[in-house]
């Protein structure tokens, strides 16, 4: 069984942020969660931790991603084991901070940094066969680097084996002309790694403890040492600047727009959508540019959304319209129905099907039924619409009375008159109709048409 060990305690002084850069968001999640998801293609044993700044927040981000992968049946449940880097002095001292928790590990230990997002995990599956095969104490992954700055260059000897791995600081000029580089993911023997960390010293430009040292240390205790050459630079790039970040983030918008485009999904500009990772879009469906979609949502096929609109864990049918400049979060509409232009949408808004939510309505925690229009200016709070009830202009459910939320039922059929007020909590019943200009605050029965301040019956209409 393998482990795996994610470095993460730095602050990430090149982000200039308060934040731990492990924190900082690629593609809607942090950059640690695109790693913890490479690193659950292993099936590891156990996953190793190294927290420092901010050890609570990058905990929980991982707990966070780690109970999604399991919720989708990703993985199954991993030892998630933290360990503490209180003072961070190098990649070297955070495995020597895990010392005592890995001396009774057996399998081969899988070291990876926490700010190489783009990592797969048929590239770390890789090296741990190659590990494996070639019966190696560490294998190191290298890879080819137009511009190698920045990095740790790999400097070989004659016969191809490692002579030294030297950090960009301490490098001489000849050594800086060296295009291939170590990019912090290495496969380790346990009790090797562990042989070789007390030997580690801070004498370098930066006065810290290097993992980079590590493999020569342990060449020289007759260890085997591989170097194993990956072909894409890109993958195993590294984010240490907020230029870096935002140039990963383009890579992965681009996979992900290339992605669906070539699963049958229209986007109209790619260079100004904004999809994530995780959403999914049906065949023939049609994004326009300057939409945005985040999280897990899941749009259908046949659906058009229009420019300026964002949407966010959202839950689609087939053939919806989202017109334009909508915001749309953790919301349901069902097929068929038309949204916006400018409506909002939010906390656990259900559209049914073939309703209609027009410009500037916002349904907030409301069920709206099958044929329902709601089609100018209107707020749904805390409401269950039936099917085919139609809202006039201005309607407001006045769900709150200062202290606590109330709801609002409206049965199937009503018809409710432009700028009703309706005071929860309230019902009216079905087939009913609100005058325009109705403050209704007592319930209304079937089939009644209501009207006034307070609204009271007028007539049967049945
Ligand atoms: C490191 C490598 C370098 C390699 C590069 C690849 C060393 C000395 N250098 O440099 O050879 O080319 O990665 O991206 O290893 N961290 C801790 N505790 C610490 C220091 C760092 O947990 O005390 C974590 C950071 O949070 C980060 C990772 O280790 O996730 C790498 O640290 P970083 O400072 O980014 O290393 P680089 O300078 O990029
Ligand atoms: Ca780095």
């Amino acid at each position: 069984m393998t482990d795996v060990m994610i470095l993460a305690a730095g602050l990430g002084t090149r982000m200039k942020s308060r934040r731990a850069k492990v924190l900082h968001e690629l593609a809607g999640r942090p950059l640690i969660a695109h790693v913890l998801r490479a690193a659950f293609e292993l099936a590891p044993e156990a996953i190793f931790t190294v927290v420092g700044h901010q050890a609570e927040e990058v905990e929980s981000a991982v707990r966070e991603q780690t109970a999604r992968l399991i919720e989708n049946q990703l993985i199954a449940s991993p030892d998630l084991q933290f360990v503490m880097q209180a003072e961070q002095k190098g990649t070297g001292h955070a495995v020597m901070a895990a010392h005592d928790r890995l001396t009774s590990r057996r399998g081969p230990l899988v070291i990876v940094a926490g700010d190489a997002p783009l990592i797969g995990g048929a590239t770390l599956k890789n090296l741990v066969e190659t590990h494996r095969a070639e019966k190696n104490d560490v294998t190191m992954l290298t890879v080819m680097m137009d511009d190698p700055t920045g990095y740790g260059r790999i400097i070989r000897n004659e016969d191809g084996s490692l002579l030294r791995c030297v950090e960009q600081k301490d490098a001489s000029p000849e050594e800086l002309a060296v295009r291939e580089v170590g990019v912090s993911i290495y496969c380790f023997d346990v009790s090797a790694l562990l042989g070789a960390l007390d030997r580690l010293t801070t004498d370098n430009a930066q006065g810290e403890y290097y993992l980079t040292d590590v493999p020569r240390i342990m060449q020289q205790q007759r260890s085997k040492v591989g170097l194993l050459r990956h072909s894409s630079a890109e993958e195993v790039l590294g984010v240490n600047t907020r230029i870096e970040l935002a140039d990963l983030d383009r890579k992965l918008r681009d996979r992900k727009l290339r992605e669906l485009m070539l699963s049958g999904v229209t986007i109209v500009d790619p260079a100004t959508t904004y999809i994530h990772q995780d959403v999914q879009i049906g065949q023939d469906s049609v994004i326009h540019p300057q939409v945005i979609i985040e999280s897990t949502s899941r749009i259908g096929s046949g659906c058009t959304v229009h420019s300026w609109t964002r949407l966010k864990n959202v839950e689609i049918g087939d053939n919806v319209a989202i017109r334009n400049s909508c915001v749309i979060e953790d919301s349901t509409i069902r097929d068929g129905a038309t949204v916006g232009p400018f409506a909002r949408l939010r906390a656990g808004a259900e559209i049914g099907e073939k309703a209609g939510i027009g410009n500037f309505v916002e349904v907030k925690k409301s069920k709206i039924g099958r044929g329902t229009k709601a089609s100018h200016l209107t707020y749904l709070g805390d409401a269950t619409l039936g099917e085919h009830v139609n809202v006039g202009a201005g309607t407001v459910t006045c769900n709150y009375d200062g202290v606590r939320k109330n709801e609002t039922v409206i049965e199937d059929d009503v018809k409710i008159g432009s700028d009703t007020m309706l005071v929860a909590p309230v019902r009216v019943g079905r087939g009913s109709v609100t005058a325009a200009g109705s403050v209704v605050i007592k319930d209304v029965p079937p089939d009644s048409l209501v009207a006034g301040v307070p609204a009271v019956v007028k007539k049967k209409l049945k």
